[in-house]
Parts: C-alpha cells; sequence; structure tokens
C-alpha cells in the first residue's frame, strides 16, 4: 500500500507520522515535505501547488491514494485532475472546495442551508461597499472572498478602519485578485471552538472539538499568524454542542453540496463562535487545520489509513471511528520576527532523536530542512511541540516540558497555549 501527503508543514507531518503508524504498514511519500517528514516519508522535491507533476509522479509509483492536506491545491483541482486519471484521493473537488475559497459562495450556500452565520452582505463594487459600511454598526468585520492565507479579515472597530480595509482591498488589491470582492460582516462576540469532521459526501463523523491560537503573543495579542498553538478538547465544545454542530452546521452543509451536485469528500472545518451557547458559522474550510491537526489526529484510536480509505469509497457509515479520551496541545515555536519578515538557516539544538513519540510528547516539523548534517530552520512556524496528557494541564506541562530543551536562534513562542481552557 502507497500513499502519498501532499503538503509541507506540521500538519502533514502529524498526517505522515499517524499514518506511520498503521499496522497496515503503508509505504509513504510526502510532496515536498520537511527534514522531520524524511525520516519517516520519501520526500519528493515538487511543489504541493505542482497538480500536474504530482499526478505524473502518483501514476508512476502507483500511489494507491492521496491525501491532500493544503487549500492551494485543492482550490486548483488536485482531486478533479487525479479521479480523472483514476487516482484515488482524499479531498474535495475544486467546486466543493469553493466552501473555503470563495467566503460569498460559502455565505450563499449557508443561507440555503438555513446554517446559522454572521449577517453579511457582499460587494462587488468599491463605492457601494463604502456606502454600507457607513450605515453599519461598530467593530464591522471585512473579509477579502478568496484564499488571502488567513490574513484576508479584518475586524474594524472605527470607520476608518473599515474604509481603508474595503480601500486595501478593492483597489490597492493587497490580496491580488481574492480581494477584489469583498464581503462585509456582523461582529460576534462569544468564544470560537473549531469542529472538523470526516465526510465521504453522505456521512459526516465529527472529531473532538479544538481551538486554535491565531494572534503571536500572550494573552491572544499582537499580529495574526497562521497559528501559535491549539488543544484539544476544547471544554465549550461538549458532547450536546458537537451534536448540535453535526446537526446544524456540518450535516446539513455536507447535504447541500451533495444536492448542489458537489458532494464534498474530505475533511470540512467548521470555524465557529459560540454566542450564548449558539453556535454560528465564521467560515468553512476544506480540509484539517493547522495546527489543529497536531491536537486532534494523536487522539484518533481508530487506524487513520481505514478513515481515509472509508472516505474514499464512500463507505463511512461502516467504520466505527474511536478516539482517545486524553487532552493534547501543540506549542509553535517560531523564527525570529515571524508573522513578519524572518531569516532562515538557523541550525535546531535539542531536537528528539527518534521519529515516533514518547507517549506523552512529540516534536512536529513545520518549517525545517535538512543542510548535511545538521536540520535547519527554513519557515516562520519552525516546530509544533505536542504534548498529551490526561487532562489539558498535564498536557500543558509536557509540552512545555519538551519545548525547554529545544533552541534556535531568535526562537519565540507563546508561554500560555490553553490558558482560556485552563482558567475556565
Ligand atoms: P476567518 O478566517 O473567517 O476564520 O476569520 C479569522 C478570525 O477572525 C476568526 O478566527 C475570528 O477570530 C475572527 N472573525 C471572523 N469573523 C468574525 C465575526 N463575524 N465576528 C467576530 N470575529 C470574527
Ligand atoms: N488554524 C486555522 C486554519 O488552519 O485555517
Amino acid at each position: 500500500m502507497k500513499v502519498l501527503v501532499v503538503g509541507s508543514g506540521g500538519r502533514e507531518h502529524a498526517m505522515v507520522w499517524k499514518l506511520a503508524q498503521s499496522p497496515r504498514k503503508p509505504i509513504l511519500y510526502c510532496a515536498p515535505g520537511n527534514a522531520g517528514i524524511a525520516s519517516l516519508a520519501t520526500c519528493i522535491p515538487m511543489k504541493s501547488d505542482d497538480v500536474g507533476g504530482l499526478k505524473n509522479f502518483a501514476l508512476q509509483e502507483k500511489i494507491d491514494v492521496t491525501v491532500v492536506g493544503p487549500e492551494a491545491p485543492l482550490a486548483l483541482g488536485i482531486v478533479d485532475e487525479f479521479r480523472k486519471a483514476r487516482l484515488r484521493v482524499f479531498g474535495p473537488t475544486r467546486n466543493a472546495a469553493r466552501l473555503e475559497s470563495s467566503k460569498i459562495f460559502s455565505k450563499e450556500i449557508m443561507a440555503r442551508a438555513k446554517i446559522r452565520t454572521a449577517q453579511a452582505q457582499s460587494f462587488e463594487k468599491m463605492a457601494d461597499a463604502l456606502a454600507y459600511v457607513e450605515r453599519q454598526e461598530l467593530p464591522i468585520v471585512i473579509k477579502a472572498d478568496g484564499l488571502a492565507q488567513g490574513k484576508g479579515v479584518i475586524i474594524a472597530t472605527t470607520r476608518d478602519q473599515a474604509k481603508q480595509a474595503i480601500v486595501d482591498s478593492m483597489e490597492k488589491a493587497v490580496f491580488g485578485q481574492a480581494g477584489k470582492q469583498v464581503l462585509i460582516e456582523q461582529f460576534l462576540d462569544g468564544e470560537e471552538l473549531t469542529i472538523m469532521a470526516f465526510t465521504d459526501g453522505k456521512t459526516v463523523v465529527p472529531m473532538p472539538p479544538a481551538q486554535d491560537h491565531k494572534r503571536v503573543d500572550d494573552g491572544d495579542m499582537g499580529l495574526n499568524t497562521g497559528g501559535m498553538g491549539a488543544y484539544c478538547p476544547a471544554p465549550s465544545g461538549t458532547a450536546e454542542m458537537q451534536d448540535q454542530v453535526c446537526r446544524e452546521v456540518l450535516q446539513p452543509m455536507v447535504d447541500a453540496m451533495a444536492r448542489l451536485g458537489s458532494p464534498f469528500q474530505g475533511v470540512l472545518y467548521a470555524g465557529l463562535m459560540v454566542v450564548d451557547g449558539t453556535p454560528y458559522v465564521l467560515e468553512f474550510n476544506a480540509r484539517m487545520g493547522d495546527p489543529e491537526t497536531q491536537v486532534v489526529l494523536p487522539l484518533l484510536k481508530t487506524d487513520f489509513l481505514d478513515v481515509i480509505e472509508s472516505v474514499v469509497e464512500h463507505r463511512l457509515d461502516q467504520l466505527p471511528i474511536e478516539w482517545h479520551r486524553d487532552a493534547a496541545i501543540c506549542v509553535v515555536m517560531a523564527s525570529e520576527g515571524y508573522p513578519g519578515p524572518y531569516q532562515t538557516g538557523m541550525p535546531l539544538f535539542g531536537l528528539p532523536s527518534t521519529a515516533i513519540s514518547s507517549d506523552s510528547s512529540m516534536v512536529f516539523h513545520a518549517g525545517t530542512a535538512q543542510k548535511g548534517n545538521a536540520i535547519v530552520t527554513a519557515g516562520g512556524r519552525v516546530l509544533g511541540v505536542l504534548g498529551r496528557g490526561r487532562t489539558l494541564s498535564e498536557a500543558q506541562r509536557e509540552a512545555y516540558r519538551a519545548v525547554k530543551t529545544i533552541s534556535f536562534e531568535g526562537c519565540h513562542f507563546r508561554t500560555d497555549i490553553a490558558y482560556r481552557a485552563l482558567k475556565a
């Protein structure tokens, strides 16, 4: 059994690591991978958005199933191309992935499926958008329609900020084509929660609730990042909340996409705001979250390969999926300057030598590369250090115990991952 994982971050390292534990002993490939992934899989020097190249590789190598990590290749239609070539692939088609690649499309389907979400209006003309914000309550949320690497959402607390965000997106094109249309959305105040689910286009199986930390500094202060850490389970995602989200959000969305003739297969990610006990959708993603994957997949008891195959073969209803009951926390160690400009090539010290972790901790590589005998930094987010325990506070202790043993020049990380959950 040959499996190809597409991507190069901490999420993909977690996927490859989980697949490496499968009793079915798959032969693993990753494109392009990183220095950590290289200890578990053969890394193929091919960009994750090189759809044609990846397809040819999968055909040549006779890959049995491909798992797509990031959103860019999904939005480019990697799943459609692979299927045309009769290759099995885990992820949504280009049309289904529009739930993430177009926030306006996503809102339309939510409205049709009667899924609760913040009220919003979409705009193609800047003058209309500027006139609209004059009449709205503050704060107000301005969102670029397309993929903007997590930077396309501005929460404006003044009218001037809102107008600036509209001009930046629609006229100055700071998000390129992705910001030519914007969505202007009501601000929701509540508690954020992520629930991801496996789906084969019909059956929906939710994963334990997780929460990431997007801001760079402790106390959720400072600039937005791709994610400085995550934890699972998130206490606000009680069993009742999980059921409610399945019933009122995930299943209706999967059903709506099937009715539309674009069945959604893979992982559907619901980013939610819980307001007075009621979940509202902030966004859908068409893939697993990063760094949420690094805390959710370690808790999966069922063989990940079995889950992937039952999704691809549309028989998810026949696979009982089980989870460990413990807790996981991931602390991201980042390069000096991140999320702004940063240098790479700093040697890493103190990395554990085993590719498969101890029971209580694991180091997932995100932006690393092999240089001679050394492993060096190669990205903004460098490592995701996982701690596990019976409780979140035990997991937090384990994660930071492992963080302390690792170093590289300029390294920074948050010291309070999961603080909201632990305070509650
Ligand atoms: P998104 O990419 O849509 O998840 O937005 C990124 C972040 O912006 C979310 O994780 C929230 O913290 C925040 N956000 C997005 N939409 C809203 C909203 N309508 N009200 C309040 N916060 C929001
Ligand atoms: N951690 C949020 C995301 O993966 O989009």
